[in-house]
């Protein structure tokens, strides 16, 4: 594959947390186009070795490491390696999470706890154990949120509640860091077509019509779409944004572009 973004990433080191799938391995694999060494993890060190095998196979340079964002000493251990590997790490993108449509009724304090312990404790620890471990000054962290952090939605008080906390944590973690020279970002994806998360929130296509029905652009977006925005929040072409959370989404926060808001 060749394009205007060969070479963005020449020469840097991405380490990509919950990349063995769906829209973080997306990302790992522009990362890995644009010139990035890369390495991924996950729970799985089967998903994950098949996912980096997707990169190497391409010709480009990546490992793929089994260790739990809830298991702090697990990821440090992660970037130590890569940082032994490939060096300095340039790029950390935090994308690890869990969902299941339930009620807090339906849900025990363990199911609610497990989310949050995912989505929000395991960005925590993701980009606090990689700040040792970084290219500094220069570095971009990047972790994927989603709308539910600024919309409420019913059968989904875990994930509404984690993805706020990730909004929250990536403004504090920017102002602290910032003045080291290390930029603090969020992407915020709409609903984004074949991943694992609309397979759960929107498994009918009856779901899928209602829901893009009431998007503004009418559509689900790509993984690459994603890609894209990571790439550029990762590059020095973003190299005055911190601590932003960044829509790509169609226009999903707008609201419901339905027109049924105005016909009652
Ligand atoms: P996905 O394919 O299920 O990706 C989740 C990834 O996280 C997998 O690689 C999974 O791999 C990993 N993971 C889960 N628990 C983990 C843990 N405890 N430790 C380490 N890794 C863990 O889902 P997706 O739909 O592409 O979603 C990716 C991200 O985008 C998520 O942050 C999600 O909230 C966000 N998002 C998605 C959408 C959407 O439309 N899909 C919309 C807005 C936001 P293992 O199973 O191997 O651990
Ligand atoms: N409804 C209600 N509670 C549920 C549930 C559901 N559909 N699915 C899981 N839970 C509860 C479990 O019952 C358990 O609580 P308990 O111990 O009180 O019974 C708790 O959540 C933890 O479940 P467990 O299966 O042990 O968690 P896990 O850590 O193995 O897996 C999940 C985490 C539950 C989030 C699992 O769905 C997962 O691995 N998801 C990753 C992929 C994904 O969600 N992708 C989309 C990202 S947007």
């Amino acid at each position: 594959m060749s394009g205007l973004k060969d070479g963005l990433l020449a020469g840097k080191v991405a380490f990509v947390a919950g990349g063995s799938s769906g829209i973080n391995l997306g990302i790992a694999q522009h990362f890995a186009r644009a010139g990035a060494k890369v390495a991924l993890i996950s729970r799985s060190p089967e998903k994950i070795a098949a996912a980096a095998k997707t990169i190497t196979d391409e010709g480009f340079e990546a490992i793929g490491l089994a260790a739990d964002v809830r298991d702090y000493a697990a990821v440090e251990a992660a970037l130590r390696q890569t940082h032994d590997q490939f060096g300095k790490i340039d790029v950390v993108l935090s994308g690890a999470a869990g969902n299941f449509v339930a009620p807090a009724l339906g849900m025990s304090a363990n199911g609610f706890k497990t989310v949050v312990d995912i989505d929000l404790i395991g960005t925590f620890n993701v980009l606090r154990a990689s700040y040792e471990f970084l290219n500094r000054p220069g570095a971009s962290l990047i972790s994927i949120t989603a709308g539910q952090a600024v919309r409420p939605a019913m059968f989904q008080a875990h994930v509404c509640a984690a993805k706020a906390g990730i909004n929250m944590l990536t403004k504090c973690l920017a102002m602290e860091w910032g003045p080291a020279g290390v930029r603090v970002n969020a992407i915020s994806p709409g609903p984004i077509a074949d991943t694992e998360g609309m397979r759960r929130l929107a498994p009918t296509p009856e779901d899928e019509a209602r829901i893009k029905g009431r998007i503004t652009l009418r559509d689900y977006g790509t993984k690459t779409d994603i890609a894209e925005a990571a790439l550029y929040l990762s590059s020095d072409s973003a190299k005055y944004i911190t601590g932003t959370i960044l829509n790509v989404d169609g226009g999903s926060e707008l609201g419901d572009a339905s027109g049924s808001a105005v016909m009652g």
